[in-house]
């Protein structure tokens, strides 16, 4: 399916009709509505050396590209790459440094992020500088000349800390830096990074974009045609593009995202009020709550709070484990942004891997617990948590 033949509503048209339409292809011999999937690991070539529009499906495929140009169109990229894996597209930014480089991130990132820069990019020579991005004072503070990337994720997983992305981009512009944001937090549907002025944005299409937590995937996506050759050249060469299959469910998924976003976060800001007035609950991190810090840049910076929460109980009066073992609706589990409320404990479980000290030295405490509410109805939600708060008081133990 070339370019030409997918569907593409005009530059004006709004973010919930391109996730619809945008990029799905025009069927010219059934006229098939969605994008079929194309399985083929290889293509017809007319003659040797005259290579057709796809030859090899790691490299490129018709379905992948469906779903490239969609996501390309909802973020206002440039360019999209869809990734097997969240991490795969961080990779592939990561590919574009050199032995020697310096990145500076944040020192309460995703913990597979951090993980990532700490063992493989250390290994290739690539040095990497944690620290309070919600700051910028100490982003400066640790530029070297030596820094290449400036590496966001806002809000953080699961701390709900804000990066002011302009400001990001004006340090960056001041130092000759490239700047990429992990998005995958607020998906395209409450922030476009690309629209501050930053270079790449990743996904991990697992959460939002996919929305009903049945495929890994990832995207990269850049806002400069500068940029795009390298990442394809990367994208094709280390095999990192999406399969057929998983492709054709982010594409059906992210149909539907506009939607699922609006109902996640109105169920969020009904748990993090809910929860706010809670005794057992010594603090809610959501950016929707006035009391929220950095409440005032969500406002500025995205077009919504988003669906994802964090909320410190008080182990003096609730039993963290039992919590979270008590709820019904909300399933015990790592992930986020599916259809189905889930809720963990960070501290011992997605980010488990991580040394306690550095936890603790960002919050990040045994009793937090990080909420990602479904799309269910906000009754069923609020019994559960009511239920499990009760279940779960230190009285009962
Ligand atoms: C913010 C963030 N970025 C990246 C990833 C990695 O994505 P994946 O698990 O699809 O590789 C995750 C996974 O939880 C995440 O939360």
């Amino acid at each position: 399916m070339s370019r030409e033949d997918s569907c593409r509503p005009g530059n004006g048209a709004a973010l919930p009709t391109r996730a619809v339409h945008a990029g799905v292809g025009r069927d010219p011999v059934y006229g098939s509505v969605t994008t079929p999937i194309y399985p083929s690991s290889t293509y017809d070539y007319p003659q040797p050396g005259d290579p057709p529009e796809y030859d090899y499906g790691r490299c490129d495929h018709p379905t992948r590209r469906s779903l490239e140009e969609n996501l390309a169109s909802l973020e206002g990229a440039h360019r999209a790459w869809a990734c097997v894996s969240g991490m795969a597209a961080i990779q592939a930014v990561l590919f574009l440094l050199r032995s020697g480089d310096h990145v500076v991130a944040p020192r309460d990132a995703y913990a597979g992020t951090t993980r990532l820069f700490r063992t493989l990019l250390a290994r290739s020579g690539v040095e990497a500088s944690f620290v309070p991005m919600e700051d910028p004072e100490a982003v400066r503070a640790a530029i070297r000349p030596a820094t290449r990337l400036l590496w966001l994720e806002t809000p953080t997983n699961p701390m709900m800390r804000l990066i002011d992305l302009r400001e990001m981009v004006a340090i960056a512009r001041e130092h000759g830096l490239l700047t990429a944001a992990d998005n995958t937090f607020l998906s395209p549907a409450r922030q476009r990074p690309l629209e501050h002025g930053v270079d790449f944005v990743v996904h991990s299409t697992t959460k939002y974009l996919n929305g009903h937590s049945d495929v890994i995937g990832g995207a990269v996506l850049c806002r400069e045609k500068t940029h795009a050759e390298a990442l394809d050249g990367i994208v094709r060469s280390v095999g990192v593009g999406q399969s057929p299959f998983d492709a054709w469910l982010v594409l059906r998924g992210v149909k539907t995202l506009v939607v699922r976003m609006a109902q996640h976060e109105a169920n969020a800001r009904q748990a993090a009020q809910f929860l706010e007035e809670r005794p057992e609950v010594a603090e809610v991190l959501y950016p929707g709550l006035p009391s929220h810090p950095q409440h005032d840049l969500a406002s500025r910076q995205q077009d919504g709070p988003g669906g994802m929460l964090s909320a410190v109980l008080d182990p003096t009066r609730v039993d963290p484990v039992r919590f979270v073992q008590s709820t019904r609706v909300f399933r015990l589990a790592v992930s986020l942004g599916g259809v189905e409320s889930l809720l963990e404990l960070p501290f011992s479980m997605s980010h488990g891997s991580l040394e306690e000290t550095e936890k603790r030295a960002v919050g990040l405490v045994p009793e937090l617990v990080r909420l990602s509410p479904g799309i269910e109805a906000w009754e069923d939600l609020r019994a559960d948590l009511a239920q499990a708060l009760a279940a779960a008081a230190v009285a009962n133990s």
